[in-house]
C-alpha cells in the first residue's frame, strides 16, 4: 500500500492523529510529535492545542457530535469524525473568529482526502451555532459526558474516593502548570528564581518541594536561561519530591528499576553527581530518552534495557543501597498531561498492572541492603496500585518497615501517602518509602 502522505495543516493532522487514538490506541506523545514535523512552524502549536483539547474532552463532545450526525460515521471515517470534533471544540474553548474556525474545518476535509465530507461538516457545525445550547444541555444528561470521562473511570474514582470523586474528575479536566527543576550543581532555587526575573519570566518557589519552581505560565524550554546547558529540567514538585524521600546521601549504590524518561535518575545524580546509579527500563527505545536527558545534564549512568523483575538477567550480585520502583501503573494521576489516557486505558489494565507491580516489589526486595529504602511510586490515584499493593506487601515481608515521612508529602493512607491531581497544583502521585530490617 502506498504511504500516506504527512497532512500540512494544523486541523487535518489533529484530527489524524486523535482518530489514531481513538481508533488504533496509538499513545498521543508519539504519533502527535511525527505528524507536527511535517507542518509549518507556525502550525505547530496550534495542531497541539487542538490534539489535547479534544482528547481531553471527548466524551463531551462525541455526544455533541452524536446529535450532529443522522447515523455515525463508518470506522473507516474516524478522522472525518476526529475532524468534527476539532471543529466543536474550536467553537466551545477556542477564541478563534467562528467562520475562520468552521471554513477551515471544512477545508481541511479535502487535506484527509474526503472532500465529500465537506457538506457534512459545514452543516454539522452550522447547526451546533444555531442550537448550541440545545444540543450542550442534552450531552450533558449522560454523566460520562458531564464529567468528560470513560464511565468505568468515573465508578473508580467514586469507589475509590467518595467524597473527591468530582474534585478529581475536574482536575484531570484542567491544563496542566508548568514546574521546573533547577540543577543544584549549577545554580541554588533562588539564584534561578532571579535569573527568570531579570529574563521576564514570572515564576515562584514551591513550598516542601527543595529545587521546585512553579511558573505563571508555561513556556517553551527553548526559552528557558540555561535550558540546553542542564541548568534546569522540566518536571512535575509531586515528582521532584521523590528525591528528598530517598534521603540520598554520597557513595550509594541506587537502583531506578523503571526509569525511563529519566526525570528521576536525573535528580538522584544532580543531588550526588558521584554516586553508582543503575537505571534500568524494559524498553530499549525508551533508554535513548535518559540518555538525551544526562547528557544535557551531563551526568553519569549505568543504564541497561531489561526487565527489573527478571533479575537473572542482569543483577551482579551486589546489594542496593536504595531502590526506587516508578511503577509502570494506570497514569490515573495525571491524566491532566497525558489526556489520551481517557480513551487509551481500558478496567481490565488495572488487575495486570497490579501484578506488574506485585513482580517488582517481590523480585526487588531481596536486592536490598539491611537499613536500605525501597520507594514504591506511581503516578496513579487507584488503591489497588497504591495503599492496598503496600499493605499486602507488607503482610507478606516481616522484614519491611514503612517509614513515616516528615514534611508528610501528601494525605497519609493506611500504608503510605497519595496526592490527589490538582492539589496544591501538584499531580496525583502515591509514595511508600519501606526500610528492610
Ligand atoms: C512511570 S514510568 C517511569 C518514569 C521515570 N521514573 C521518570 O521519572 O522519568 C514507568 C517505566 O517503567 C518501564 N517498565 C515497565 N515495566 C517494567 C519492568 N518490568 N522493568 C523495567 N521497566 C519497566 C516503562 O517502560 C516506563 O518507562
Amino acid at each position: 500500500m502506498a504511504k500516506a502522505k504527512p497532512l500540512k495543516t494544523a486541523r487535518a493532522a489533529a484530527a489524524k492523529v486523535i482518530s489514531d487514538v481513538l481508533r488504533h490506541h496509538h499513545s498521543l506523545n508519539g504519533i502527535l510529535k511525527v505528524a507536527q514535523t511535517a507542518l509549518p512552524d507556525n502550525e505547530t502549536s496550534f495542531c497541539q492545542q487542538l490534539c489535547y483539547g479534544v482528547l481531553r474532552w471527548q466524551p463531551q463532545l462525541q455526544a455533541i457530535a452524536d446529535q450532529l450526525l443522522s447515523k455515525p460515521l463508518k470506522t473507516k471515517d474516524s478522522d472525518i469524525n476526529a475532524l468534527l470534533l476539532c471543529g466543536l471544540y474550536q467553537l466551545r474553548a477556542m477564541r478563534l473568529p467562528e467562520h475562520a474556525a468552521l471554513s477551515e474545518t471544512v477545508n481541511a476535509c479535502a487535506a484527509l482526502g474526503k472532500p465529500w465530507a465537506k457538506g457534512l461538516v459545514n452543516a454539522s457545525l452550522r447547526n451546533y451555532q444555531r442550537n448550541q445550547t440545545e444540543f450542550d444541555n442534552n450531552a450533558l444528561v449522560n454523566e460520562s459526558a458531564q464529567f468528560a470521562h470513560p464511565d468505568w473511570l468515573i465508578q473508580q474514582t467514586k469507589a475509590d474516593w467518595p467524597t473527591h470523586w468530582q474534585t478529581v474528575l475536574d482536575a484531570n479536566n484542567q491544563q496542566p502548570p508548568m514546574f521546573l527543576r533547577v540543577n543544584q550543581q549549577h545554580h541554588s532555587r533562588d539564584q534561578y528564581l532571579n535569573i527568570l526575573e531579570q529574563e521576564n519570566i514570572p515564576a515562584n518557589a514551591v513550598e516542601h518541594v527543595d529545587e521546585a519552581i512553579l511558573l505563571e505560565s508555561p513556556c517553551d524550554v527553548y526559552q528557558l536561561p540555561g535550558f540546553t546547558d542542564g541548568h534546569v529540567s522540566v518536571q512535575d514538585a509531586a515528582a521532584q519530591r521523590i528525591a528528598a524521600i530517598l534521603d540520598i546521601r554520597p557513595q550509594q549504590r541506587i537502583l531506578d528499576a523503571c526509569a525511563a524518561p529519566g526525570g528521576k535518575t536525573c535528580h538522584i545524580l544532580e543531588i550526588e553527581p558521584s554516586n553508582d546509579v543503575l537505571a534500568l527500563d524494559i524498553d530499549p527505545k525508551r533508554l535513548t530518552q535518559i540518555t538525551q536527558n544526562t547528557d544535557r545534564l551531563k551526568l553519569q549512568v549505568s543504564l541497561k534495557a531489561a526487565d527489573a523483575a527478571e533479575t537473572e538477567n542482569w543483577w551482579d550480585g551486589q546489594r542496593f543501597d536504595r531502590i526506587l520502583i516508578d511503577a509502570p501503573c494506570s497514569g490515573t494521576g495525571v491524566i491532566r498531561r497525558h489526556p489520551d489516557i481517557k480513551a487509551l486505558r481500558r478496567p481490565t489494565d488495572i488487575a495486570s498492572l497490579v501484578e506488574k507491580q506485585r513482580q517488582l516489589l517481590e523480585k526487588l526486595w531481596p536486592l536490598l541492603n539491611t537499613d536500605g529504602l525501597l520507594i514504591y511510586t506511581t503516578c496513579s490515584i487507584i488503591k489497588q496500585e497504591n495503599e492496598q499493593q503496600i499493605m499486602d506487601f507488607l503482610d507478606r515481608h516481616p522484614d519491611a518497615e514503612e517509614c513515616e515521612l516528615t514534611p508528610e508529602p501528601a494525605t497519609r493512607r493506611p500504608a503510605g501517602y497519595q496526592r490527589l491531581p490538582g492539589e496544591n497544583q501538584f499531580d496525583g502521585f502515591f509514595y511508600a518509602c519501606l526500610r528492610r530490617r
